[in-house]
């Protein structure tokens, strides 16, 4: 059953690829116009992706016109035609690489598009009803494995030699791309001597994503350094694509491929002496062991709750995976099973792929605003019509600066694609050009602060705006304010960021030290305060008055004094008049601490507003027990980084980490391959999925007494 295809070099395929064929109906169109339209579009977009490697729009789009056109189909057949973007496999085959004949062809998998766990539910459902089984048959066996976002590769292996190496093209037909496949390490070129007098072996080519960014880094500097014919890459894929269809080998070995095995091609029948196996997942374990990468997710589940947990596992994980991944596979494990579902159309009815919430997402600048920081630097940042992009509603995404603005050169009107991985902040990855208005114009920083209109000036050599209005200026006050009684600064409980803004805006606190010297009846009188809240607030106030050195010197807001640092200053320095008189050598002593720290620490001091402001807290109670330096060596667990998640038995998170950072340790928000230990209580979620998958150790409550005991598990 072979899918139905059309050949890549059908008259008049190409042939209205201009970019204002791309231009959408509208739902008044008749259907015949909007598949047409649909058709055009789909064709541009489709040759932007494979033939020049250098796509538009993101693949959820892409997705979404593919569906509309198929759905379209579906209802009126009659518009249906041979050269329908729905009736082609994969890409077109570029004329400069020889052709292939794939002797198997390459299909393709059916794409659940429910992203939640129901999507696993309902394949195996299907599964099940094809199979003809009833609820007290036993479950389904399958083989979960990872969606590599790379392209499909079929490697021909005769007498054990790689002989051939050939792109998927449109399923049947693809390109010998042979020299360049013989520059990925990771492919073996001699297989060992059991293996199949005819093997190929089908799986995905993808560039990791540290390799992308070299790769994109080599890519600035040859620009930048007047290289002609150069270009960066959108995504890791799209570079592995360029790399693949390299007509210049030479150029290929320069750009860092990789390969997972996942499926086998023609193969010497068993009656021939090639290999009986009976299920999927044995069939790639041979496949590992003659020499192919196979992922290690790669694993065998039980019926729909496997797939479930499998699906949530790898999701876990997907964040810290050196590669890009667009979801799961799940796969029948039995291969006599698979023979019996067999195909429809182009894809085998025993395998679906599974995605998870695109990460790449398309939407329209409406505004670039320009928002002043603590420490005045003016950032650009589009606002966004609302778009749903790696599971969360993002409306904001920042450019940063200007420069990085005009790089990007992104517009208001723009149709730009956003880009949201995990817990990264988004970001505008690109514009789509041909969707830009033609009066959009280009952004450029304002010469004054937007807030209190004083100058706004960049310095030599950096690439930020900054308001020189200092704390003059209103939005400096108001964050240096929110800043100063945050929780893991002052800790002035029921102070938000409203209340500031309102306490500002009246000219009730005009400096830190005002805060301190706020009435009852002025408060009781903001707006949204009762009469309890402001005597909760004059209470909370006067409870932060008693605080630590480290907490002080954080909420001061000196520009680059995080909390870890301030918390390493009052350590080392044990007393705050001996950091106020530090020279930048004997603050260079502090771990973390160097040079533009230093030089940041001494500007801020060396200011006399900053010298009244500190001493005007003083004066208003403001202490902190003071003492000697201890040296950081001595701490039981310096050197210790421990991430804390889920309800502990024995005490609030928060506690536990004021105890671990007494005794040296470090506390940090995310698990990494640098932390030494999670300490997991009840209801823990991906944090401790994380330090499971990278073999962090993990605690619990006895553990973490331990540790606090000064002792390392
Ligand atoms: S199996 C007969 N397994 O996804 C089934 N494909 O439409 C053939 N892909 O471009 C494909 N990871 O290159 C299979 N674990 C995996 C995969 C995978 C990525 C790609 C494949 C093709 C597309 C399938």
């Amino acid at each position: 059953m072979r899918p139905r295809t059309v050949s890549p070099n059908t008259p008049g395929l190409f042939d209205d690829l201009s970019a204002e064929s791309s231009t959408a109906s509208t739902p008044a169109d008749t259907p015949a116009i909007q598949a047409q339209a649909l058709r055009r579009q789909l064709h541009h977009h489709a040759h932007a992706y494979y033939t020049l490697d250098s796509p538009e729009i993101p693949d959820a789009e892409y997705d979404r016109l593919f569906r509309e056109l198929q759905a379209l189909e579906l209802a009126q057949p009659e518009l249906l035609t041979c050269d329908s973007p729905t009736q082609r496999v994969g890409g077109a085959v570029l004329d400069a690489f020889a052709q292939v004949t794939h002797r198997v062809p390459m299909l393709s998998i059916r794409t659940e598009t429910d992203t939640e766990a129901s999507g696993a539910e309902a394949f195996d459902a299907r599964i099940r009803k094809e199979l003809g089984l009833s609820e007290s048959d036993p479950p389904v066996d399958y083989v979960g494995e990872l969606k590599f976002d790379g392209l499909a590769m079929s490697l021909r292996y005769v007498g054990g030699l790689l002989v051939q190496a050939a792109t998927r093209g449109d399923g049947e037909t693809g390109e010998d791309v042979t020299a360049n496949i013989r520059t990925i390490r990771q492919i073996p070129l001699r297989l060992p001597s059991d293996a199949p007098s005819v093997l190929e072996v089908r799986g995905e080519v993808y560039m990791r994503r540290d390799d992308f960014e070299t790769l994109n880094e080599r890519q600035r500097q040859r620009i930048a350094a007047g290289t002609k014919g150069e270009k960066t890459f959108v995504n890791p894929r799209n570079a592995a694509a360029g790399a693949v269809r390299q007509l210049d080998s030479g150029i290929a070995a320069e750009r860092p491929l990789s390969f997972f095995a996942y499926g086998l091609g023609d193969i010497t029948p068993a009656n021939e002496g090639g290999p009986q196996w009976t299920s999927h997942f044995k069939m790639l374990m041979q496949l590992k062991d003659w020499g192919f990468p196979l992922a290690e997710q790669t694993a065998c589940v039980q019926g729909a709750a496997g797939l479930v947990a499998f699906h949530q596992r790898v999701a876990a994980e997907r964040d810290a995976l050196p590669y890009d991944i667009d979801g799961v596979v799940y796969k029948v494990n039995d291969l006599s099973l698979q023979a019996g579902l067999g195909f429809v159309t182009r894809e085998p009815r025993w395998a679906v792929a599974h995605k998870y919430p695109a990460q790449e997402e398309m939407t329209t600048v409406l505004s670039i605003d320009v928002q002043v920081g603590r420490t005045g630097k003016l950032t650009p940042v589009a606002k966004l019509a609302p778009v749903f992009v790696g599971g969360v509603t993002v409306t904001n995404a920042t450019l940063h600066n200007e420069l990085e603005a005009r790089r990007k050169d992104v517009r208001v009107g723009d149709t730009v694609i956003v880009r949201r991985a995990g817990d990264v902040i988004p970001e505008v990855v690109s514009v789509v050009l041909d969707r830009r208005p033609a009066d959009a114009s280009q952004f450029t920083m304002m010469s004054h602060c937007p807030v209190c209109e004083s100058l706004a000036e960049r310095e030599e050599g950096e690439a930020d705006h900054r308001c020189t209005g200092g704390l003059f200026c209103s939005a400096q006050r108001k964050q240096a304010i929110w800043h100063f009684a945050h929780r893991r600064a002052m800790d002035v409980e029921g102070l938000g960021d409203k209340l500031v803004d309102q306490l500002v805006d009246t000219a009730q606190v005009n400096t830190l030290a005002d805060l301190y010297h706020l009435k009852l009846d002025i408060l009781a009188n903001m707006d949204r305060m009762a009469e309890k809240s402001a005597v909760n607030l004059m209470e909370a106030l006067e409870k932060s008055k008693t605080t630590t050195l480290g907490r002080f010197l954080f909420s001061l807001g000196i520009r680059h004094v995080g909390e870890a640092t301030a918390k390493e200053l009052a350590r080392h320095f044990g007393q705050l008049d001996a950091i106020m008189v530090a020279s930048e050598d004997a603050l260079l002593q502090v771990a973390d601490v160097g040079p533009v720290v230093a030089h940041s620490i001494r500007t801020f001091f060396d200011q006399p507003h900053n010298r009244e402001v500190v001493q005007a807290l003083r004066d208003a109670g403001v202490t902190w027990p003071e003492g000697e330096a201890l040296a950081p060596t001595e701490m039981p667990l310096a050197g210790i980084t421990v991430v804390l998640t889920g309800t502990l038995q024995t005490m609030g998170r928060d506690e536990a980490k004021e105890k671990l950072e007494a005794l040296g340790a470090k506390v940090a928000g995310s698990v990494s391959k640098k932390t030494h230990y999670v300490v997991a209580g009840a209801e823990s979620g991906s944090k401790l999925d994380k330090a499971l998958a990278l073999g962090v150790p993990v605690l619990d409550d006895t553990g973490l007494a331990l540790l606090l005991s000064g002792n390392k598990p």
